[in-house]
């Protein structure tokens, strides 16, 4: 069983949210675009991103789910929170954003809930343990026909050997966990076991890392 300190995240993110963009958004952000491209989020849907960081996100999602949609977020640090706020503010949309703090797993909303849930380089933060259960609290709060998005670091296909960026991220992950706190996953296999339906996937590198971008439909 693997665990991680909920308190340790909590105030990694804190320290380093005024600094997030600058060591992150440069090789993120296009992944990032193309998730959202890919969910194409419609006029009026309910919207829930998990681990919304600095909140670029954000302004894309309420952009796109407009004045008849919604939008939620919950992310488990304040440092986050407020940087995220402080970007929707800056657009004159804070007031179109339900901005939650709470770790994450539960997901505290009822059941049926959301037409779209959207998590980028966050899923992989969670021990390999955890997964399941994150995943299954998004389908819970996906309506029936709804879609999850996920942009992670990746594992190569299978047949494929390791690259060496993928290597050296597991490597880390083992040895100074305090450190790099994320690891690729096999996100396709978590997505596909947990009961959604994948719908479009496609693959890009940062840096030689593997980048799965993913959309899946609750189907049942
Ligand atoms: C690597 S950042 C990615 C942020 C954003 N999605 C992006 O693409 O820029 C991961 C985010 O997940 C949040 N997070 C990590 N563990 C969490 C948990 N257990 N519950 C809720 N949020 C969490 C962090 O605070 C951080 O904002």
């Amino acid at each position: 069983m693997q665990t991680k300190d909920t308190n340790a995240t909590r105030s990694f993110y804190d320290r380093i949210s005024k600094v997030y963009d600058v060591i992150a958004d440069g090789g993120e952000h296009t992944a990032r675009e193309r998730g959202l491209a890919a969910l194409a989020v419609q006029s009026g849907e309910q919207v829930l991103e998990v681990g919304y960081g600095t909140g670029h996100s954000l302004v894309s999602l309420v952009k796109a789910a407009g004045e008849t949609g919604s939008v939620s977020g919950i992310d488990i640090s304040q440092g986050m929170h407020d940087a995220a706020l402080h970007r929707l503010q800056a657009d004159n949309l804070a007031d179109r954003v339900d901005l939650r703090v709470g770790v994450v797993p539960p997901l505290p909303w009822p059941d049926d809930h959301f037409d779209v849930v959207s998590m980028s380089f966050t899923l992989e933060l969670f021990p390999l343990d955890v997964i399941p259960t994150v995943l299954s609290e998004i389908r819970r709060v996906l309506k029936k026909s709804g879609r999850l998005g996920v942009v992670s670091m990746s594992v190569t296909d299978v047949g494929q050997s390791d690259s060496m960026m993928e290597k050296t991220y597991k490597w880390m992950h083992q040895h100074f966990p305090h450190i790099v706190d994320c690891q690729p996953i096999n996100a396709v296999r978590f997505v596909e076991e947990a009961g959604l339906q994948i719908t479009h996937r496609e693959e890009m590198a940062i840096w030689s890392m593997p980048v799965a971008i993913l959309v899946a439909n609750r189907q049942d």
